[in-house]
């Protein structure tokens, strides 16, 4: 693995202004009292014996045969609760159907013009059967992959834990991407089930999402079955003999559907996420080890109570909203919030209107909407009563003090601990993260590791480094939600994680620091993803989109701060002979972009060159791209080919 630099951490403010950062939290004693848990000894505990400490969460599940071993560990590979079998789905809906639960809402769902769905877990239970019946009449079998493309919508959950019911692993694809991304993600999964929608609702206007699927499947020589959910009742063409409509599918399925034995090793799903190759990667979770870690870090990070009602802001198409919005909360009996539109529609206080009606007592949201809410003012909250708040958490890049303090202020009124949850789409669960009842928080940290959880900050050597350096992020022991491998590509998932180190020591991507108090701040990527208003994207991906457009010769992109979506891509284009630099040309290239990737990928900023910074063997120097748009002194440039290109930009950059 190449060595990188310990970034500077954007947007915000550097690393050394945030470690005098001294403010500091404590868990107020009323909420000290109620919490889950209380006892810091519980650190202590499950450091003596992680598996012991692991294998009592997993007993609160429901297991059709005990493990027989909690651990096999043969790195880099895990394999957890061996010989156990258990049913995900009968975790998170059958067990809760059965008893006082039956109508209790597991799910309350809000359309963006208003309307409402709530579902009971005795309601679910029905409605997941039945998907599943109907599953299981287009031929999925156990082992199928089945690809998700919906928006936030009641059917995508039902969705999920049907195939969970009947062990076909699910693929969500995220509905924004574009129709090339979701073919390129079915092909590499070898689907041949879809389930998409007519359309859904964003900004009051109708997204097209069965014309975008149509698009997609055209690339998809291997998928004959489209089950479309019919949400805005548009006309929508349909395919004959391939397509069809979910509401007729379940009118004539059967309520019940006995659940798979699955062995707790077998894959649930799997969610494609980007790495530093132009090739996004299977993220593969299995079943055991994946349920008990959302269970636990749902039950103790947001202290959920029978009592709570619960809303995560993510969409289900990433790994926040599978493990924060399905699986962690419905496994632990909670009510879960679910909101399909945009938070400024009609008005920007809409979230803060769903708090007030719905009394929601724990939101989970990311720093740059936290930063949006910033930006429109204190004035929306202020509207809508808040008081049934009192656990507020974030998650998806590092957050900023201020923006740590506003969300304190005006969402927490200054009574809500905050849990800034550091985790990754491979992890699968939290892993870093203050304990509600316990840890006193410093606005920027993540604070402790999950008690149970080994990490530290390493050099490139693997030693650890000292109090205020920086580092590299690591894991020193597995954790049960970590992911298995990469979908039919095992060798990757050795060389991305396991390789820089030792093998057993999981390499994260992630820079970090730690104070005296050993508070982890964690500094962003040091690898070429970014992350932009909290979406994952590959500085690769986006160059070969680029290139694929007739008039780009050369392309590099890198992530520039910004004040409210954290990163945005900056592209640095060189055209092709015959082309000149054009506004319609600049928008014909963010076309590119969208049609390849999606919309969240549209380049902020596109500036064509002669040339890039090169080194003498050729390769593109984006460290130096990096200083550019971070607006920092330009390093070392001796040892370019073309040292007088990098002034040359910064100028033009910042003209
Ligand atoms: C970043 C999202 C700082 C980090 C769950 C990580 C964070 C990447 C935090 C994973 C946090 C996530 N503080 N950075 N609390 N949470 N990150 O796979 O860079 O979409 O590697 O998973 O987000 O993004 P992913």
């Amino acid at each position: 693995m190449p060595r990188m630099a310990i970034p500077e951490r954007t947007p915000a403010r550097p690393i050394d202004a945030l470690l005098r950062e001294s403010r500091t939290f404590e868990p107020a004693p009323e909420f000290r009292r109620q919490a889950n848990v209380s006892d810091p000894a519980v650190y202590e505990l499950a450091a003596r014996d992680p598996e012991q400490f692991w294998a009592g969460f997993a007993r609160e599940l429901e297991w059709v045969r005990p493990w027989d071993r909690v651990l096999e560990w043969n790195p880099p590979r895990a394999e957890w609760f061996v010989g156990g079998k258990l049913n995900v789905a009968a975790n998170c809906v059958d067990r809760h159907a059965r008893t006082h639960r039956k109508n209790k809402a597991a799910l309350i769902w809000e359309g963006e013009p208003g309307d409402v769905r709530t579902l009971t877990y005795q309601d679910l239970y029905r409605e997941v059967s039945r998907f599943a019946n109907v599953l299981r009449s287009l031929g999925v079998r156990r082992g199928d992959r089945v690809t998700m493309y919906l928006p936030m919508i009641p059917e995508l959950p039902i969705a999920m834990l049907a195939c969970a019911r009947i062990g076909a692993p699910h693929s969500v694809v995220f509905g924004g991407f574009s129709p090339t991304a979701l073919a390129q993600r079915m092909n590499d999964a070898e689907c041949r089930v879809l389930i998409t929608c007519d359309g859904y609702w964003r900004r009051g206007e109708v997204v097209f999402q069965k014309h975008r699927a149509d698009d997609a499947l055209r690339q998809v020589p291997g998928a004959d079955t489209v089950i479309v959910v019919r949400r805005t009742g548009d006309r929508v063409p349909m395919q004959a003999g391939r397509d069809r409509w979910w509401h007729e599918l379940m009118a004539e399925a059967p309520s019940e559907c006995p659940p798979e034995e699955m062995d707790a090793e077998d894959v649930l799903f799997m969610m494609y996420t980007s790495g530093t190759t132009g090739k996004p990667k299977g993220i593969v979770h299995t079943t055991g080890g994946y349920l008990t870690g959302v269970y636990a870090t749902t039950k103790w990070v947001f202290d959920l109570k029978d009592s709570d009602t619960y809303w995560c802001m993510a969409d289900i198409g990433w790994i926040t909203g599978h493990s924060y919005i399905v699986y962690g909360p419905l496994a632990n009996g909670a009510t879960t919030v679910m909101y399909e539109g945009s938070p400024d529609w009609p008005d920007r206080d809409r979230l803060w209107a769903m708090v007030a009606k719905y009394g929601v007592n724990v939101f989970y949201t990311a720093p740059t909407a936290i930063r949006q809410f910033m930006q429109w003012g204190p004035e929306y909250p202020a509207r809508h009563d808040l008081s049934s708040l009192r656990l507020l958490g974030t998650v998806g890049e590092p957050i900023n003090p201020e923006a740590w303090m506003w969300y304190h202020r005006h969402i927490g009124r200054e009574g809500c601990p905050i849990v800034d949850t550091w985790w990754q789409t491979e992890t699968g669960m939290i892993l870093i993260t203050p304990l509600p009842g316990i840890t006193t928080t410093k606005p920027g940290s993540a604070t402790r590791p999950f008690p149970g959880i080994e990490a530290d900050v390493l050099d490139d050597q693997g030693r650890p480094v000292p109090p205020g350096a920086g580092g590299y992020l690591a894991i020193k022991s597995p954790w049960p939600a970590m992911l298995r491998t990469i979908w039919r590509d095992p060798e990757r998932y050795v060389n991305q994680y396991w390789n820089k180190w030792d093998r057993s020591t999981y390499y994260a991507g992630d820079g970090a620091k730690r104070d005296e108090d050993g508070y982890f701040w964690l500094l962003g990527r040091v690898d070429d993803v970014m992350n932009v208003a909290g979406h994952r994207l590959s500085t690769m991906e986006l160059e070969s989109a680029l290139v694929e457009h007739e008039a780009v010769a050369e392309a590099a992109v890198v992530a520039a701060p910004h004040e409210i979506k954290g990163q945005v891509p900056a592209a640095f284009v060189i055209l092709q002979n015959g082309f000149g630099p054009s506004r319609e040309l600049e928008e014909g290239l963010r076309k590119k972009v969208e049609e390849v990737i999606g919309k969240i990928a549209r380049p902020e900023r596109i500036l064509f060159t002669p040339d890039l910074p090169k080194t003498r063997s050729g390769k593109i120097m984006r460290r130096l791209l990096k200083d550019i748009v971070e607006g920092r002194e330009l390093g070392d440039t001796t040892t370019l080919r073309n040292p007088e290109i990098a002034e040359e930009l910064r100028q033009a950059y910042w003209r």
